[in-house]
């Protein structure tokens, strides 16, 4: 479908930490790339100076941009401006007209705590910034089922759906998309993909780093609003999918709200919560808070392809490591033929979704010498990562000036995906303290006893 292109950025929230860490790189990439071709509107409620902004971009990319490209920053600085104002000012949105000089489609992205959308939406429109526009929404969209449905009633009062681009920057990281390509890209996987063959499958984000000051985020948060309910279910619809009828937006997001419905209640007893030890003493974060930092939770994907097939996930905050990985063990074979040492493996497939990226198949081969005796090996299918490579912001905010949303969560995923842990979050359970630098709690651990505990991402 042919979309016009946005002819404006207008980004809420610039003095924020999202636009420090990835919106100013990834303008920064766009411009580099020869692709930056819109005035860029800033806005934010602090006092702060063109050239404070200007310096402040500058920073965020030497930080988080790989180092800054002078003629690409100098076309990035030419195309900001900056807009001060209070949300709930209507002159704010007067400013943000004039600062749009007649555009006349404006990407609107909002990088504000939701319980602001509505009012910066009504504002937008009070001032004519809405027609013909697009918004963008960061994650989480909505805290519960209940309020992603409010939210969603009041941006189709402003919006229609395709011009609403609920962002998950999972969506678009390379390694996810390689995941989705590699799957429907080759014809070998597919006889084995299912509950013939795969025993379990497993989907860990650890994260060596705590909350870093973001307590005050996080308290309202919580690791299954911040990573369960959106980035690992989104994975988990990847992975699970049948295979869509092209590439198009809407075949890819049918199939992965289908695997997002898919999902029953999870039980109590299929779940675990923990909190680093350190968590009640961060800024910003109750003395006594139960909000957990660590997740772990065994799902089914009750469809033909998948009935019976444990999907166990788990997520956290000081860990061991910074790893994102995916595993996918494949059942054992159906006889011993080689009395070894060993016990008969299944394979695995593993896929890497950072901070490295990879994707390999474990197997069992012969050690060199005499006897029949085996040994895991992998063999590694792919390994990217160039310099170059197109950050997930990078990618989505050129998708969202084009209007492609192939990329981005529907609101009948994200309605489905809300689903499957309002329950979780209802059970409000009492977090088991873990220490900083472990793999959580060890009850975590009982969860994946039946097929041989978690496998840690090395
Ligand atoms: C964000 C979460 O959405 O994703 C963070 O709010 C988390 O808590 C981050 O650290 C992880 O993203 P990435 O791209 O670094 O894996």
């Amino acid at each position: 479908m042919e979309h016009e292109r946005s002819d404006s950025l207008v980004f809420f929230g610039i003095t924020g930490d999202l636009a420090y860490k990835k919106i100013f790189p990834a303008l920064h990439a766009m411009a580099r790339r020869g692709m930056l071709d819109l005035p860029v509107v800033g806005v934010a409620s602090s006092p702060l100076t063109q050239e404070a902004l200007v310096a402040r971009a500058h920073a965020s990319i030497a930080e988080y941009g790989g180092g800054v490209d002078e003629p690409a920053f100098a076309k990035l600085a030419a195309s900001l401006c900056y807009v001060q104002g209070n949300y709930r000012e209507p002159g704010t949105y007067t400013a943000i007209r004039e600062a749009l000089r007649g555009a006349k489609f404006p990407l609107h992205y909002l990088a504000i705590p939701p319980s602001l959308f509505a009012t910066v939406v009504e504002g937008l429109a009070g001032a004519g910034c809405t027609q013909g526009g697009r918004v963008v929404l960061e994650k989480p969209f909505g805290r519960d089922l209940a309020s992603a449905r409010a939210l969603n009633a009041t941006l189709h009062q402003r919006f229609d759906e395709g011009s609403i681009f609920r962002i998950d920057h999972y969506l678009g990281k390379e390694a996810v998309q390689n995941l989705l390509y590699f799957r429907f890209a080759n014809a070998f996987l597919e006889p084995v993909w299912n509950r013939h063959y795969v025993d379990s499958v497993q989907i860990t984000m650890a994260e060596k780093f705590g909350v870093s000051g973001r307590g005050k985020f996080y308290e309202e948060t919580g690791v299954i609003r911040d990573v369960i309910q959106n980035h690992l279910l989104q994975v988990v619809g990847f992975l699970a999918m049948e295979p869509p009828s092209g590439a198009y937006a809407e075949a890819i997001r049918d199939e992965q709200a289908k695997v997002l419905r898919s999902i029953p209640p999870i039980p109590a007893d299929k779940l675990v919560v923990g909190q680093f030890d350190s968590y009640r003493t961060e800024a910003g974060v109750a003395t006594d808070s139960r909000v957990p930092t660590f997740a772990a939770l065994e799902l089914r994907v009750e469809s033909w392809r998948w009935a019976g097939v444990p999907f166990y996930v788990r997520a956290g905050k000081l860990l061991t490591t910074n790893a994102t990985e995916v595993r996918v063990k494949l059942k054992a074979p159906p006889q011993v033929v080689f009395q070894d040492a060993m016990p008969a493996m299944g394979n695995h497939v593993r896929f890497r979704l950072g901070p490295d990226v990879a994707i390999a198949l474990g197997a069992s081969a012969k050690r060199p010498g005499e006897g029949m005796v085996g040994q895991v090996t992998e063999l590694s299918l792919s390994r990217m990562h160039t310099s170059d490579e197109m950050d997930a912001y990078e990618r989505l905010l050129g998708d969202a000036m084009d209007g492609d949303a192939t990329l981005f969560a529907r609101q009948d995923a994200v309605e489905a995906a809300w689903g499957i842990v309002d329950p979780l979050l209802r059970m409000n359970n009492e977090p088991l303290l873990y220490p900083g630098g472990s793999w959580g709690p060890a009850a975590a651990g009982e969860l994946t006893r039946a097929v041989g505990g978690w496998a840690n991402p090395v």
